[in-house]
C-alpha cells in the first residue's frame, strides 16, 4: 500500500500503558487527552491510554485516571495482551524501571522512556532486546526533554559525520548560572532559589555534580559517532566550585560560563567531559537563559546546528514522548542508536589531559609580596603560559583574586600546575579552572 493512499479500512488504536504518573506520567495523560483528534489524524489511527500504574493508587496526581485501568503490579503490564506499548516513566537507572524495560521489550511490547539514567547505563543491553524482537525502543525525553534532538540527529542529519556534540544539558544548571550571572548571587543562594523555584531536587547531586549531563551525553555521543554506549568513560566536574567572581570575570573577558557537555572523536579516541567552561559572547550558547537546554551538532556537510528549548518540566517532556509514540503508531522505527547494535564500534576513550586550549584560572590568593611570583613560576613550571591576568580585591576584603587566561595548553599542564597551587599556603581554598570553549 502506498503510504500516501487511504487505509481501505481503519486501523485499529495504538494501545498504550504508562508506567509512572508522576511529573511526566501526568503531563503524557494530559497531552494524549487534550490533542487526541489532531494526533488520530497525524498517527493515522488513535492512540488509547489502556492502563496506568504507580506505586500508590490513591495518590491525588491532578489528573483524572478513571477511565483507564489501574495497575498496581507493573507485571500486568508486560502481560496483557491489550497492550502494544509501554511507556516507562518511573526512573532510576536500574530497579523497577530497567526490570521493566527488560520485561516489556522481552515480551515483543514497544517501549517508550524518558529515563536518561536507565538508557546511559542499560541502553545497548535494552536495544539488543529490542532487535532481537524486532519491536521499537525509543527515548527521545531521555535527552533535552522536549527538544527533539534525537530524531534530528538519527535522522534529519544521518548523512553527516558528526565532528562533536556539545551543549547545554542540564537545566538545574543553566538556572544557577543565569541567577549568578544576573544577580551577582553566590552559588548557594543561586541554588536555593533553583530550589524555591522547583528547578532543582532538595538532594541536587545529580544536576549540580555534572551526572545528569554526563548521561544525556552519552546517549547523544553514541548516537552520533556510531560507537558503543560508555558512560564509565565520561568525566564530569560539576558547577560547585564556581563562585560569584567566576562569572563577572568572565564577563569581564567578553564570556559566560556555561555546563557544556562536549563529545569529539578525532584520531585519538572518543572525548566526553562534562565541566564548567567559559563560552564566547559571540556564540548562541551564552544566550541559552534559564533553565533551558541547548544542543550543538557540527556535520560535515550540514555544518553547524544548535537545538534550543526546554529540557524539563511536565509539558515539554510529555511532547518528546508522545511523539515516539506517534513514530510507533506510524510502523516508524528503526534501530535506537541508528544502527545495530553490533554495528556500533567500541572507541577507546581519549585522554582528557592531553585535549589543547585555553583555560579560564583563578585562584584566591593571599594579599603579600611574592605570591604573583609563586604563580607565574608554578604556571612556567607546567609549561603554561599565561595571556592575560586580572587581580581584584576579593569581596570579603582581606584576601586577593587572581583570573588569568592562558595561552593554548594541554589540560594537563594546567592541572599540574594547580595542583602545586593548591597545596601553597598563600593560596586560600581550590583554584578553580575551566575550559575557554573553542568556536
Ligand atoms: N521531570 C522532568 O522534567 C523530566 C524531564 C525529562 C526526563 N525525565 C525523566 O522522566 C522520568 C520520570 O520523571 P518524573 O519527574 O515524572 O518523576 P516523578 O514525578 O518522581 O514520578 C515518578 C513516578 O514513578 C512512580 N514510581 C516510582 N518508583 C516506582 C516503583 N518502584 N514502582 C512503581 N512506580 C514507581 C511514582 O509513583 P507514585 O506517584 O505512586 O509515588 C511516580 O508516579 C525519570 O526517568 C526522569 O529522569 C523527567
Amino acid at each position: 500500500m502506498s503510504p500516501y493512499s487511504a487505509p481501505t479500512a481503519p486501523r485499529p488504536p495504538l494501545r498504550v500503558a504508562l508506567a509512572g504518573i508522576g511529573v511526566v506520567g501526568g503531563g503524557v495523560v494530559r497531552l494524549l487527552e487534550a490533542n487526541r483528534e489532531l494526533i488520530a489524524r497525524r498517527a493515522g489511527r488513535p492512540i488509547d491510554i489502556v492502563a496506568v500504574s504507580a506505586r500508590d493508587r490513591h495518590k491525588d496526581r491532578g489528573v483524572d485516571l478513571s477511565p483507564y485501568r489501574w495497575e498496581d503490579d507493573m507485571e500486568a503490564l508486560v502481560s496483557a495482551d491489550d497492550i502494544d506499548v509501554v511507556v516507562e516513566m518511573i526512573g532510576g537507572a536500574d530497579g523497577s524501571a530497567l526490570t521493566l524495560a527488560r520485561r516489556a521489550l522481552g515480551a515483543g511490547k514497544a517501549l517508550v522512556t524518558a529515563n536518561k539514567a536507565m538508557i546511559a547505563h542499560h541502553g545497548l543491553a535494552l536495544a539488543a532486546i529490542a532487535e532481537e524482537k524486532d519491536t521499537p525502543l525509543k527515548y527521545e525525553a531521555a535527552v533535552a526533554g522536549g527538544i527533539p534532538v534525537i530524531k534530528a540527529i538519527r535522522e534529519g542529519a544521518s548523512a553527516n559525520e558528526i565532528a562533536r556534540v556539545y551543549g547545554i544539558l542540564n537545566g538545574t544548571c543553566n538556572y544557577i548560572l543565569t541567577q549568578m550571572e544576573r544577580n551577582g548571587a553566590s552559588f548557594a543562594d543561586a541554588l536555593s532559589a533553583a530550589q524555591a523555584e522547583g528547578y532543582a531536587e532538595a538532594d541536587p547531586t545529580f544536576d549540580v555534580d555534572g551526572i545528569d549531563a554526563a548521561h544525556k551525553l552519552s546517549i547523544l555521543a553514541a548516537l552520533c559517532f556510531g560507537t558503543r554506549l560508555d558512560i564509565g568513560a565520561v568525566t564530569a566536574d560539576g558547577i560547585r566550585g564556581l563562585i560569584a567572581a567566576d562569572i563577572r570575570e568572565a564577563e569581564a573577558l567578553g564570556h559566560r560560563v556555561r555546563l557544556i557537555g562536549m563529545a569529539e572523536r578525532d584520531e585519538n579516541g572518543l572525548y566526553q567531559h562534562v565541566q564548567p567552561c567559559l563560552v564566547p559572547a559571540d556564540h548562541p550558547l551564552a544566550y541559552v537563559p534559564g533553565a533551558l537546554n541547548a544542543v550543538v551538532a557540527e556535520g560535515n556537510f550540514v555544518g553547524r546546528l544548535f537545538f534550543e528549548g526546554a529540557g524539563a518540566g511536565a509539558g515539554p517532556t510529555a511532547s518528546a514522548i508522545v511523539a515516539d509514540i506517534i513514530d510507533i503508531a506510524r510502523d516508524e522505527y528503526g534501530p535506537a542508536f541508528a544502527m545495530p547494535v553490533d554495528a556500533l564500534d567500541a572507541a577507546p576513550a581519549a585522554d582528557v589531559g592531553a585535549r589543547v586550549g585555553k583555560h579560564y584560572v583563578r585562584l584566591i590568593v593571599e594579599d603579600r609580596i611574592g605570591v604573583l611570583a609563586e604563580i607565574t613560576a608554578a604556571m612556567r613550571d607546567a609549561g603554561v603560559s599565561i595571556e592575560s591576568f586580572i587581580q581584584r580585591g576579593d569581596d570579603e576584603g582581606s584576601d586577593v583574586v587572581i583570573a588569568l587566561v592562558t595561552h593554548e595548553s594541554p589540560a594537563s599542564a594546567i592541572h599540574a600546575a594547580l595542583a602545586v597551587l593548591g597545596a601553597s599556603d598563600h593560596v586560600v581554598g581550590a583554584p578553580m579552572h575551566m575550559p575557554i570553549l573553542a568556536l
